[in-house]
């Protein structure tokens, strides 16, 4: 199988870059990335000189260059996980959402019927289905759960996968959709909450939580939601969205204290910011369907997973200090700043 991962020097493409190189070695993995500020070619340092890998750099949303690419390589499979990816940037400029989320996945649809292709896989995430109320716990998001959405990124990954389902049922393009709960692990970009505590904490920086860290999000290793979208895209029905989650589900203060713990720091280190615009209150996950149809259940638990996670990143700060050293700084300031009189010193 010929398989283009788009997104691949991302945090979750790239682990699903890793994962496929060594479970299915008889497959060829071709990585289309623009490398924007999420994208790191030193995420994929370690495959490329793997004969089964190739790297190109391309937006997904340039028809030339991602048409080019298919009439040239004439992949089986394609896993879309390129996007704009980070709700607070969303609410800071939503226009590269709109370009990157829809415009690219319809580009992407375009170039599947043009050239024809076994599967299309779309990755797109439980937040379009909006959030729970935080008293409700008997309930959970399923695949049959309406579109409800509440950011920009979040209104751009509905989009996308209605035109997905739309080339799907119009064309009949063999697609499937993931819906996945939070993850977290290696290679994740440090502006989101977990790998932006664990660098914080490491540079003797405070951690900021927004609002009360009431919210809750239903956390899953990254390996685990590879070994799901490995299983969709060879077993998965086509036309069929399949939900991805352990059933892990914590307040962002369990999450922050958990982390804090396990480097050896407590409540001191915690800073309570002024929250984020349109804050979803509960994710949770039901991954029914996953299991019965497909026989996916997670591996890791969060414990054990955590734990890795914060080894990871103390072995390889060069991995983070390199973002972090960079243009980081002026999004750090940029997104932070303002918010600094509530930081408590
Ligand atoms: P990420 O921001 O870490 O990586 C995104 C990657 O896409 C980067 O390598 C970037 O360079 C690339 N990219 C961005 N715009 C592009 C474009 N126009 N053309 C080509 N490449 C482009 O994101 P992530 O956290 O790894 O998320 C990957 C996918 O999984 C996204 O579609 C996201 O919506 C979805 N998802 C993420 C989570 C999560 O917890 N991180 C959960 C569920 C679903
Ligand atoms: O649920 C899947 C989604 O999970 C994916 O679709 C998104 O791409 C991914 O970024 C993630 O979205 P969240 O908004 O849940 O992740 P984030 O790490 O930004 O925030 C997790 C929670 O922590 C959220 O409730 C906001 C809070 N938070 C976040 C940051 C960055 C803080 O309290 N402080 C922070 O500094």
């Amino acid at each position: 199988m010929k398989i283009i991962v788009t997104g691949g020097a991302g945090f979750i493409g790239g682990n699903f870059v890793h994962y496929m190189l060594d479970k299915h070695p008889e497959d060829i993995i071709i990585c289309l990335d623009k490398l924007t500020y999420a994208g790191n070619m030193e995420t994929l340092a370690d495959v490329m000189d793997n004969p089964n890998f190739k790297f190109v750099k391309a937006d997904i949303a340039d028809r030339d260059a991602v048409y080019s690419l298919f009439e040239e390589e004439k992949p089986d499979i394609i896993v879309n996980f390129a996007a704009e990816s980070h709700v607070d940037r969303s609410i800071d400029n939503p226009g590269i959402f709109l370009q990157t989320n829809v415009i690219g996945t319809g580009v992407l649809l375009d170039a599947c019927r043009k050239y024809g292709i076994k599967r299309y896989h779309q990755v797109s995430t439980d937040e379009v289905y909006g959030d729970l109320p935080l008293d409700r716990p008997d309930l959970f998001f399923t695949e049959e759960t309406p579109l409800h959405t509440s950011s920009p990124y979040s209104a751009s990954k509905a989009s996308a996968d209605l035109l997905v389902m739309a080339y799907h049922r119009t064309f009949g393009l063999p697609a499937t959709i993931s819906r996945c709960s939070n993850n977290y692990g290696p290679y994740h970009f440090p502006e989101k909450l977990i790998p932006l505590m664990i660098a914080n904490v490491l540079n003797g920086k405070p951690v900021p939580v927004y609002g009360k860290g009431e919210n809750v999000r239903d956390w899953l290793y990254v390996e685990d939601h590879c070994s799901a979208i490995d299983l969709i895209i060879r077993n998965g029905r086509v036309g069929e969205v399949y939900n991805i989650g352990g059933h892990n589900e914590r307040t962002n203060l369990e999450v922050v204290r958990t982390v804090l713990a396990e480097l050896g720091k407590g409540d001191e280190m915690i800073t309570y910011v002024t929250d984020r615009p349109g804050h979803d209150r509960r994710y949770a996950i039901d991954p029914t369907k996953m299991h019965n149809e497909l026989g996916w259940l997670p591996q890791t638990k969060f414990d054990d997973g955590i734990k890795k996670t914060v080894k990871w990143y103390l072995e390889h700060r060069d991995w983070w200090e390199h973002i972090i050293s960079g243009d980081y700084q002026n999004y750090y300031q940029n997104m932070y700043g303002d918010r600094e009189h509530k930081f408590e010193k």
